[in-house]
């Protein structure tokens, strides 16, 4: 299932214009520290611009710079990769490695990547060719429903009376000869569509019932659940089934604000071609396309053992070609893989990368190490990113009017608890942040709107009660933080 967060980049700023530097910057908003991390990534993408300007005989040539990212848990690998989707403006996947499984096993064979990376680009790209006919096809629905409500009814023979503001009731298409009349009648007409037009967009008539003629639309319920989720791929069902499953329409009476919402879709669908759609999305996968490959460590290996290690090498064979350059059918076509980045991640305390086999090693000519973090980072952490911790507990509690302060001590508290934890128990890097506040606000958090007074002041002094003990009891630490 892909959750999508809010957007909140700067939309003023394209990718395409976006040095380095300010990739950079744009990840700091979210992301504390990790500059080698940062750095790489951004260099990646700045060179995809690059190579988009080059004449295409060279550019055929310049192979992205795919690159391993090697961090423990919990530091901000997949952080990082999360937010340069945001900002990137390319497709963009991400899969864990130890998802797949080799050819003839049960389970998700590693070419799906790309056909799934296909399908986000052409969700990517039909929402932009809607974005871009929005205008046109409201104008059209707006004539339609201004037809339905106030027919132009020039031969029939039933006058119709309409008064949208209640006062003059105008008998049209009565059959007159006199031309004079005609046109005095015409002029009414539109004078009365017009009024009616802004009332429409006012708003004013949303609730007014009229009759469609729609399309019967009875998909049949497939449900294709990939890592992907069923929402993308049933777009698309819909798109390829659809013609399957109309011609036959029906009658039906509905409000116009909902006629609007219809017909807006059949209009979407109509202004917008498909297969240029298609074949726009596919250049785009193959030029711009990023997928991250996370966990790559747990498929590194090469013992020829037994149970899942035999197919890890596998697995890594299958990855090859896909990343060295390869042609992968999807549904909309082809799709080379020569210019998609890969950027891929692991903790590898295990194994390490010399594990992977040689071939691979070489695809992925560039490695970023990313620092284990420190109670100094613990403590940007919780209150720097736009969406930083400490900020949304204060988010969720405001939304029942209980404000809570934290001083600077109580900060500095939070974060050594962290680290000492880290350090006595498990190393999760940040997320032992999420734990700890989730104790220490327990008690706040339960007892939620009953709370007196509605300002609660988090210091020094209520983390240590909240905390000390567990923090100090090992074996209950292990358990609670
Ligand atoms: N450097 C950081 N700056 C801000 N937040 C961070 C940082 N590192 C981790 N976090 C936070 O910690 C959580 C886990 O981080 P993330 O998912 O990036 O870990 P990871 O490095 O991918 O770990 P894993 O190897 O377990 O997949 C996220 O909620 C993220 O917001
Ligand atoms: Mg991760």
């Amino acid at each position: 299932m892909v959750i999508y967060l809010e957007g909140e980049i700067d939309e003023a700023i394209q990718l395409d214009d976006m040095t380095p530097r300010q990739i950079v910057a744009e990840l700091d908003k979210h992301v504390v520290g990790q500059r080698s991390a940062k750095r790489a990534v951004a260099v990646a993408l700045r060179n995809r611009i690059r190579r988009q300007k080059l004449d295409p005989e060279m550019a055929v040539d310049v192979m992205p710079k795919n690159m391993i990212m090697i961090g423990s848990t919990g530091v901000g690998k997949t952080e990082i990769a999360r937010r340069l989707a945001r900002i990137s403006n390319s497709p963009f996947l991400k899969v864990e490695a130890s998802k797949f499984t080799e050819v003839g096993y049960v389970g998700r064979d590693v070419e799906s990547m790309i056909r799934d990376l296909t399908e986000i680009s052409v969700d990517m790209t039909r929402q932009e060719k809607i974005d871009e006919i929005a205008e046109k096809a409201e104008l059209n629905v707006e004539e339609m429903i201004l037809d339905i409500l106030l027919p132009p009814a020039r031969s029939s023979s039933n006058s119709y009376d309409f008064s949208p503001s209640g006062e003059e009731a105008v008998p049209f298409g009565s059959a007159d000869s006199n031309p004079e009349s005609n046109k005095a009648q015409s002029e009414q007409f539109q004078r009365t569509r017009e009024k009616l037009r802004q009332q429409l967009r006012d708003g004013k008539l949303d609730s007014r019932l009229v009759e469609l003629e729609i399309r019967e639309k009875n998909y049949p319920v497939i449900e294709l659940a990939g890592p992907q989720g069923v929402e993308e791929m049933g777009i698309n069902m819909k798109d390829m089934l659809g013609n399957l499953f109309q011609g036959r329409t029906k009658r039906r009476k509905m409000q116009v604000d909902e006629a609007i919402e219809y017909l807006m879709q059949e209009e979407e669908e109509r202004l917008i071609d498909m297969d240029q759609v298609a074949r726009a999305a596919i250049e785009r996968v193959e030029s711009s396309g990023i997928i991250f490959l996370d966990e790559i460590d747990k498929i590194a290996g090469r013992e020829s053992g037994h149970g899942p290690d035999v197919s890890r090498e596998g697995v890594q064979r299958d990855i090859l070609p896909i990343v060295e350059g390869t042609t992968v059918n999807s549904r909309y076509g082809m799709v080379r893989t020569d210019h998609i980045l890969f950027i891929a991640a692991g903790a590898f305390h295990v194994s390490k990368p010399s594990d992977l086999i040689p071939e691979l090693q070489g695809r992925f000519p560039i490695r970023v190490e990313l620092e284990s973090l420190t109670v100094e980072d613990f403590k940007r952490i919780l209150t720097e990113p736009k969406n930083a911790l400490i900020k949304q507990y204060r988010a969720m509690m405001a939304t029942e009017d209980v404000i809570i302060d934290f001083t600077d001590d109580a900060i500095n508290s939070i974060a050594n608890y962290a680290a000492q934890v880290n350090e006595h128990t498990e190393n999760i890097g940040a997320r032992r942040l999420q734990t700890i506040m989730e104790k220490l606000l327990e008690e706040i958090s339960f007892e939620g709107p009953d709370l007196e007074p509605k300002t609660q002041l988090i210091d020094a002094a209520y983390v240590e009660s909240m905390l000390s003990e567990t923090v100090k009891d090992q074996d209950l630490s292990r358990y609670i933080l």
